[in-house]
């Protein structure tokens, strides 16, 4: 039999818990990534026990699970408000007396754009995330959606402010990652990340960006899985 290992549970119990603030009658951002999949799968149990919600998906990914167990499927366009988005991260900055603190990189499944349209639409956006993703400063790299003919020069771009991008590659097959948008990816190593929202604005504005995946004031809490239980930084 397989078992769940302790990272799986982590993700479980923040994106079950997180599942607890869905009301009748919500609209509800659906993040994308394995976190953000267990809250998928719980909102999918309460649709069938007969809480009426609609879900805006922010990926092909979350979209097919959302279908599959059953949540009735909106868009952007479509609604007046979005109640609550539930989303995944890659790194969150978890001390409280830093000012990015709550700050996020997301982007590791390549949906960032439509998670940022999403998550930021919403009235309440909620993180999901194992104790591994928490961290003092951000340090990961920081993904960055380019028009595919912009690859380049944007390249140079991020070379010019301190960074050094990768082009991601996709697994099992030759060639780079393409989003849901037809777009590629840079992962962008900056180091640490003293001032997240002044690098947000940096590479917002350079030529060929389409989305950074630098979440800064975004966040309005995280639902943080553990061993045995779940914890909520507001
Ligand atoms: C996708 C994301 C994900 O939310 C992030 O990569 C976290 O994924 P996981 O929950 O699988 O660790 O930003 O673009």
């Amino acid at each position: 039999m397989k078992t769940e290992g302790a990272s799986a549970k982590a993700k479980r119990r923040a994106g079950e818990r997180a599942t607890e603030e869905v009301e009748d009658g919500f609209v509800v951002g659906l993040g994308t990534g394995s976190t953000t999949a267990y809250a998928i799968e719980a909102i999918g149990e309460a649709v069938a026990d007969g809480l009426k919600v609609q879900g805006i998906p922010t990926s092909f990914q979350s979209r097919q699970l959302a279908l599959e167990v059953g949540i009735p499927l909106t868009t952007l366009d479509a609604v007046e408000t979005v109640d609550l988005a539930i989303d995944g991260a890659d790194q969150v900055v978890d001390d409280p007396d830093s000012s990015a603190y709550g700050a996020l990189i997301k982007g590791g499944g390549a949906a960032h754009t439509r998670e940022k349209l999403v998550d930021s639409a919403a009235e309440r956006f909620v993180v999901v995330a194992d104790p591994s993703k928490l961290a003092d400063r951000l340090e990961r790299s920081v993904p960055l959606e380019v028009l595919p003919d912009a690859h380049t020069v944007v390249e140079d771009r991020v070379r010019d402010l301190g960074g050094e991008p990768t082009l991601r590659d996709a697994e099992h097959k030759d060639g780079p990652v393409v989003t849901d948008n037809g777009n590629l990816v840079l992962d962008c190593e900056f180091g640490a990340i003293d001032d997240p929202a002044e690098l947000a604005g940096r590479l917002s504005s350079v030529p060929g960006v389409v989305e950074h995946g630098l979440f800064v004031d975004l966040a309005d809490a995280t639902y943080v899985g553990t061993d045995d239980g779940c914890e909520v930084r507001e």
